[in-house]
């Protein structure tokens, strides 16, 4: 039998919520409170292991849904004890595990808010290995996932928000987005109709 040399580009360890640092899932929660977001189905790129945006989306002033993704065992082992400790948050948040490069638009649902705050950060020639997708690409995915007049957020403050900028903006040539403007860290594009 040959021996597998690819492995899955995951990211190792557990990150807990450091808002001086990382403020982006704050931010978010805010401009979803700010804007009066109620009810909508989101999808969310780096759930981290504080799972900060499903909790307080869960919450009845936001009733909002998520789905969210995170590579990471620790990320994920924490959701799982959340689940457990929590299953009533289990009715508007679910998490899963696995690389977003892999996204498979056939497993997902209809979106009315999309995070892609990590975009550019992890993804490297060992998500090549398995045919992963570009940032682009993902980018584009979702953006196909959106309804018109949703809405796509990116997170200035990224590392690679340099990296990440050319790409939005192939984005908006590829895809039919208009730029709403900026929201603290975040930069938010709408769906046009
Ligand atoms: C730096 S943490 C930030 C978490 C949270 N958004 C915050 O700002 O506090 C990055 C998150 O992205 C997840 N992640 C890393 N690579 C990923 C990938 N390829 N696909 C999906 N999630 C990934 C990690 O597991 C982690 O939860």
């Amino acid at each position: 039998m040959m021996e597998r040399t690819m492995r899955l580009n995951d990211w190792d360890g557990y990150w807990g919520l450091r808002v001086a640092e990382c403020p982006c899932d704050v931010h978010f929660v805010e401009w979803l409170e700010e804007n009066a977001i109620t009810g909508k189905t989101i999808f969310h790129f780096g759930s981290g292991g504080h799972h900060y945006v499903g909790i307080r989306c869960a919450e009845p002033e936001l009733n909002n849904a998520v789905l969210s993704i995170n590579a990471s065992s620790p990320d994920y082992d924490a959701f799982m004890k959340l689940a457990k400790e929590q299953p009533e948050l289990l009715h508007s948040y679910t998490c899963y595990f696995g690389d977003i490069y892999t996204t498979n638009a056939k497993l997902l649902p209809r979106f009315d808010v999309v995070t892609l705050f990590h975009s550019c950060e992890f993804r490297s020639e060992k998500n090549d290995a398995y045919g992963a997708l570009t940032d682009l690409e993902v980018m584009e995915l979702f953006v196909d996932q959106l309804d018109p007049g949703g809405h796509v957020l990116f997170y200035t403050g990224s590392f690679a928000f340099e990296t990440a900028k050319p790409v939005i903006a192939a984005l908006e040539k590829s895809r039919p987005v208009e730029k709403v403007g900026l929201f603290k860290t975040l930069l938010v594009y709408r769906k046009k109709a």
